[in-house]
């Protein structure tokens, strides 16, 4: 397995180890013991700009697999996620060139010669969105192997409008020792309802159906960006898909696609964590190279908190210092409120004057950071799915634990508005996601370091996977 650059420096530096050449993989000197201190009370001023979303690359990498070509992508994120799926293709036998720094956050991705199509426990387990390589593989090799992801942090994630979706569109598919085995001469194309919208399950089916013979029809798909960029990707691929952002999808069947070079979407996610920073610190700060259309539902929200928001083309302006009021979110596919921010939008209404209910709809138990809150000072009630939130209450300096990627960044959050020092550890989930988050924060005022055990980079402890 290569080793990671510890460098913190951002220059290239070829070098070729297995299949894969590695220009600079992740590149941040650190390990899983990493930790957070973060001493609150400063408003974010300046600006940050957003990285490529990691959401939209996961997939966009898996596409890769469908064609012996070369697929080039741009604005991939430097998180610690894209160096597990870097992993896993290159277990398959797939060239894969990534470069941060002068490179510019590009991967060159080559699958002429796949080996084995598989993607063993030990990756999917850190990355539930390895399953992503299911399609693929079946669609262009025939065959795939797939280790079945397992429980998570965040609730039970089964992965079962996958496997439906493919035996419809004609894989047989078995279940042994942990693994998913699919197999298929050629796919067939078919009518395929998801019972209930599943973000990576449209993706899944949308590049096996490329390949499928005949027309494939996705119904009950999710609208969200990433499945659209997914879908753009594909199209310049050769592929023929139309209604991408749609709840119904038809994909015309191609025999072969070629390669392609594509961009990747900025990350919403990252951008709405900062906007909401900047709106909790009372700051004044531009959150540049984003996409303020796929913010509709937060930015809405927000202005329902009274934060002062200006956006264009492509940024957001955060110019708030009046105070926060409540406000009630109920997460739900998109365009609606995200899952993804709800931990952020808890941290938010903490300091919010008045009674916020935090309903989550997406997953059954992701209220794991309101604990961390609470320790912190946080008056925060859970019954079932919902929380009531009551605010302003002051939060004081803790050591906290992080339990899942987007829990960290509520920690984060609160750490940057708490009277004194919080250190926040398990910030290996926080990097699965993040790009280089206290450099960007420090950028813009912020009282952030990171502090770590001086080892060599392990792989992430494998406790949740989002
Ligand atoms: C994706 C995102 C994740 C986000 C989530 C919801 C990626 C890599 N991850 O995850 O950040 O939080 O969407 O917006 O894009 N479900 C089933 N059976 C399935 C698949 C899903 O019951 O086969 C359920 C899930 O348990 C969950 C709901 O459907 O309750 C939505 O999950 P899904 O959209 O699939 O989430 P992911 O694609 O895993």
């Amino acid at each position: 397995m290569p080793r990671p650059a510890s460098s913190a420096s951002t220059g290239a530096f070829p070098r070729t180890i297995g299949a894969t050449r590695l220009l600079q993989a992740f590149p941040r000197s650190g390990s899983s013991m990493d930790k957070l201190v973060i001493r609150g009370g400063t408003p974010l001023l300046g600006s940050v700009r957003v990285s490529g979303a990691k959401n939209a690359a996961l997939p966009a990498m898996a596409a890769a697999l469908l064609t012996e070509e070369d697929v080039i992508l741009e604005n991939i994120p430097q998180v610690r996620d894209i160096e597990t799926e870097r992993k896993l293709l290159a277990a398959m036998g797939a060239e894969v060139e990534l470069g941060y720094g002068r490179a510019q956050h590009r991967t060159t991705i080559s699958c002429s010669h796949l080996a084995k199509p598989e993607a063993s426990y030990d990756l999917v387990k850190t990355m539930r969105a390895s399953t992503l390589v299911l399609g693929p593989l079946v669609a262009r090799m025939g065959h795939a192997r797939v280790s079945l992801p397992g429980g998570c942090a965040i609730g039970a994630r089964p992965i079962d409008l996958h496997i439906k979706g493919l035996e419809k569109l004609g894989a047989k598919i078995t279940q042994e020792h942990g693994y998913i085995e699919a197999r298929a001469d050629r796919l067939k194309g078919a009518r395929v309802v998801f019972e209930k919208i599943t973000v990576t399950g449209t993706e899944d089916l949308l590049m096996a159906a490329t390949l499928a013979e005949g027309e494939t029809v996705l119904e009950n798909c999710a609208r969200e960006p990433e499945v659209s960029d997914l879908a753009a990707l594909l199209n310049k691929m050769g592929a023929r898909i139309e209604g991408a952002g749609t709840h119904t999808i038809r994909v015309h069947g191609v025999t072969k696609l070629h390669g392609a070079r594509h961009r990747i979407i900025p990350d919403r996610i990252e951008a709405g964590t900062f906007i909401i920073a900047a709106a909790l610190t009372g700051g004044d700060l531009m959150i540049s190279g984003c996409d303020p259309s796929h913010l509709g539902a937060l930015i809405e929200k927000l202005q329902e908190c009274g934060v002062s928001l200006r956006t264009n083309g492509e940024s957001v302006r955060v110019m708030s210092d009046a105070p926060l009021k409540a406000a009630d979110i109920t997460t739900e596919e998109f365009p609606g409120f995200p899952t993804d921010m709800q931990a952020q939008f808890m941290t938010l209404a903490t300091q919010a004057e008045g009674a916020s209910i935090i309903t989550e709809n997406i997953f059954e138990n992701r209220f794991m950071h309101a604990q961390e809150l609470v320790r912190m000072g946080a008056n925060i009630k859970i019954d079932g799915r919902r929380a009531v939130v009551r605010g302003k209450t002051a939060l004081s300096g803790a050591a906290v634990l992080a339990s899942d990627l987007r829990a960290s960044a509520s920690l984060v959050l609160a750490a940057l508005v708490a009277d004194g020092e919080t250190i926040i550890d398990r910030v290996y989930h926080i990097d699965r996601g993040y790009e280089r988050i206290e450099e960007k924060l420090k950028g813009v005022g912020a009282q952030i370091r990171r502090i770590g055990e001086l080892l060599p980079r392990r792989s992430p402890v494998p406790v949740s996977a989002i």
